[in-house]
């Protein structure tokens, strides 16, 4: 099963791509978490990545392509696994349809899940993340058990550096530009599934399941 998240920054791709990856035992691989831990590692591509995330404009594919593909080829993706923030341009889409095809294998549903603008920069400015597991949380939605604490390693929850407001309006813009033209790409390749991403992360949930099932 491998399978693609799309919709714009804050739809929900990482709290819905975590419960797939748990419910089918799949793993969860978000280039935006891949990033953020080698930022907070220090590493060469975290500060080279940095740079960009910090605008909110992407990172250039030359950075991002090599690093998908090589993790695709780790022992736990051969069953499957979804793709989170992943292609994010027409040339990554380009890039991973031709590694697949290379070995045989194609993309079976690229998820795309909905939410219009106005409702992006509301969830964003809630949002919580974990930087050590890459766990999120929402201050009203999803509150963590201990105020400030993730439920799941204990470490201290934070206002993402490109959650601030202004940098998701240009992380709106750049998605607007670069990413939605995915939408299309996938159709015409007749794998899309939409996803109503308003609806509570439950009911969300349960349509994918639906689509996967
Ligand atoms: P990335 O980390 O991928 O960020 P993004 O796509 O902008 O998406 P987010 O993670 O912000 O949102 P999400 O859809 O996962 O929403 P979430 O589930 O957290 O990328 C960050 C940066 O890295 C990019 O800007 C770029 O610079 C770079 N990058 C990454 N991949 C790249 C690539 N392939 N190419 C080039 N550059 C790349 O939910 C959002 C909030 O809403 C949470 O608080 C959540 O709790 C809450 N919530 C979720 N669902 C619901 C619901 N149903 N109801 C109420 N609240 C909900
Ligand atoms: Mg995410
Ligand atoms: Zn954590």
């Amino acid at each position: 099963m491998k399978i693609i998240m799309l919709g714009a920054p804050g739809a929900g791709k990482g709290t819905q791509a975590k419960r797939i990856a748990e419910k089918f035992g799949i793993p969860h691989i978000s280039t935006g978490d891949i990033f953020r831990a080698n930022i907070k590692n220090g590493t060469e591509l975290g500060n080279k990545a940095k740079v960009y995330m910090d605008q909110g404009l992407l990172v250039p594919d030359e950075l991002v392509v090599d690093l998908v593909v090589d993790r695709l080829k780790q022992a736990d993706c051969e069953k499957g696994y979804i793709l989170d923030g992943f292609p994010r341009t027409i040339p990554q889409a380009e890039a991973l349809d031709a590694a697949l095809l290379a070995i045989g294998e194609k993309v079976d549903y690229a998820i795309n899940v909905e939410v219009a603008d106005n409702y992006i920069v509301e969830r964003m400015s809630g949002r919580r993340a974990c930087l050590n597991c890459g766990a999120t949380y929402h201050l009203v939605n999803i509150p963590t058990k201990v105020e400030g604490i993730c439920d799941v390693c204990g470490s201290e929850i934070v206002l993402r550096e490109d959650d601030k407001p202004e940098t998701v309006l240009k992380r709106l813009e750049v998605y607007h530009d670069q990413t939605q033209p995915l939408i299309d790409y996938y159709n015409k390749q007749g794998i899309l599934k939409e996803v109503d991403g308003r609806k509570t992360m439950s009911d969300t949930f349960e349509d994918i399941l639906k689509i996967l099932d």
